[in-house]
Formats: structure tokens, sequence, C-alpha cells
């Protein structure tokens, strides 16, 4: 009967440390190691893992503008530095989207360590297929041509959206800053408003009643055909930064007089609101512009 007893405690015990090595090992196999080190150069799904030095991180973040008030978003984020700089040193709110598994794993342990777990998010997801509408501020250190899969994507975001990438470009569509740090460079775009079309408004000052100005755009390169009161002027100088436009109109009213009219104005969908400043200095006036079918 004891030796019954004995038996039957045995195999508990048996079960017991069983049930405890196979839970563990299971355990161990889905989570991540904590002492997980990844390798520079390793293997990702579309491209390999190269940490952005934490100089240029610093700079790419300062050349966007980055504050508190930002949502930045990095696209193929790796150990997650760029997400947990922004929130640590700027107080941004920030997300890294990344494949692998274990650096998403790292990336929280690190935001962790650097107490900002709250801010700084990650996520296992593939950029390609996730929506980052919302950024305002877009990172990336990824390759040519992904930067190309991505443009249209970027290109239709809120404008204003500030995209940063470390050494690849966009093609044609041409930065609006370029930095360099320690022989590495960064890319700035700001997100331009679609301003391509006809556009008409009318002005009561001295000088033309109305206007009718058409414009072609790439990107924030913009080139236009402007009539006041008809009669052909030119447009000069437009800039479009963001949803920000400002040109200048030149009327030719004589042989040698040529009147200069600058403008600027906001772009929000089929309409711009902004100021005119009028010639010599005299003042300024208010136009809204509508744009008309396209
Ligand atoms: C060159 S590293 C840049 C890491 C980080 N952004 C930085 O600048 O330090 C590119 C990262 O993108 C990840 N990656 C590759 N293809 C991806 C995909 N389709 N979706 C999400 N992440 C991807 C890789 O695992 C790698 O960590």
């Amino acid at each position: 009967m004891r030796l019954l007893r004995s038996c039957s405690s045995l195999v508990f015990a048996v079960f017991v440390v069983a049930t405890a090595t196979l839970s563990n090992a299971c355990f161990a196999q889905n989570a991540p190691a904590a002492s997980y080190t990844p390798q520079v150069g390793q293997e990702g799904k579309d491209v390999i893992w190269v940490p952005t030095p934490q100089a240029l991180v610093d700079r790419m973040l300062q050349i966007a503008g980055v504050t508190a008030k930002d949502y930045v978003v990095d696209l193929g984020s790796g150990d997650g530095r760029t997400v947990i700089t922004a929130a640590k040193k700027l107080g941004a709110r920030a997300l890294g989207i990344e494949y692998n598994p274990d650096m998403v794993e790292l990336s929280k342990r690190n935001a962790a360590k650097e107490g900002v777990s709250g801010r700084a998010s990650f996520m296992k997801a593939d950029i390609f297929e996730t929506d980052f509408g919302d950024a305002t501020v877009i990172t990336m250190y990824l390759l040519p041509q992904l930067n190309l899969k991505l443009r249209p994507k970027i290109a239709g975001m809120k404008p204003g959206t500030r995209v940063v990438s470390h050494a690849f470009s966009m093609d044609d569509w041409q930065p609006d800053q370029i930095e360099s740090v320690e022989g590495r460079t960064a890319y700035l775009w700001i997100v331009p408003a679609k301003v391509e079309g006809a556009w008409r408004w009318e002005i009561s000052s001295s000088g033309p009643r109305s206007y009718e100005l058409m414009l072609r755009q790439h990107f924030q390169m913009v080139e236009g055909l402007v009539k006041a009161d008809n009669k052909t002027g030119q447009v000069r100088n437009i800039k479009l930064r963001g949803d920000q436009i400002t040109f200048s109109v030149m009327e030719f009213a004589g042989v040698e007089t040529v009147i200069r009219r600058d403008f600027a104005g906001r772009v929000s969908g089929n309409s711009i609101e902004g100021t005119m400043k009028s010639p010599n200095g005299t003042g300024e006036v208010k136009w809204t512009a509508t744009r008309g079918a396209q």
C-alpha cells in the first residue's frame, strides 16, 4: 500500500515537472528572448536591417519640424530608435511599423527602458498593407524602388505632411530640403496641396477686378498663366508648401510700366483664401479663389 502511494506521488511529481517544462518551452518559442540581439544586415521582408545613426535620426526629426503635436510613423522601424527619439526628445506620439516580430518586441523593450511606452508604440505589420494616413510626419530608410511604390500613397496624404527619407529619394518628386550628417543624406518632402486647374476670383480694390489663373502642377512644382480683367499678365515665383501658396501677378500697364501684386493664400479643396498685397505696399486686400470643374 505504501509502495502504491509512493508510486502515485512519483507519477504526480513527474507530471508536474513535465508540464512545467513543456509550458516553459512553449513560452520560449512564442516570446522572443529578452536577450535578442539583431545583426546589422539581417534579412528583412523587403529590405535588410541597417540602423540610421542617432545623429541623423535627430537631424531628420529636426528638419521635419517634429513637435509634441505630431504623430510620427516610421516605415520599417527596425530597433525603434526613430520612434523612441520622436517620443522622448520631442514629446511626439509615434508608431513604428516593422515586419520582423523580434524587432517589434525589442523596440517595445527599448521604449519601456526609455520610459516612453505611452507615446511610442510598435506594430508587427507590412508597410504596404497598413494604413498610416493619420501620420503628420513619415520617416523611412528603405530603398529607392520601395519609396517609389509608397509614393502615390504618400503624395495623397494631407497637404503639409512631412516625409523624411534616409539615403533614398523619390525619383522626380524633388525634395524640398536635403541635409547631410556625417556623410549620410536625408531628404525632406512636404506633401503639396492639389492646385492644378482653373481658378477665378474678384477683388474690390484699385487695379484689376477679376482674375483667372490656370495652374499646372508636378508635385510642389507649379506653373501658371494669368488673366487680369481679361488681359494676359504673367504669374511668377509660384511657391507651394503644403497648403500654402504664394505667387506674384505682373500687370503690364505700359511699355515701361509693370505693376506687381503679391498673393498669398491657403488651399482648401476647391478654394484658396488669402491676402493680396497692393503695389507699393499700400495695403492688403482679402481674396478668395474658386476652382472650376476640371
Ligand atoms: C534599413 S532598416 C531601417 C530601420 C529604421 N527605420 C532605422 O532607420 O534605423 C529597414 C527595416 O524595414 C523592415 N522591413 C522590411 N520590409 C518591411 C515591410 N514590408 N514592412 C515592414 N517592415 C519592413 C526591416 O525588417 C528593417 O528593420
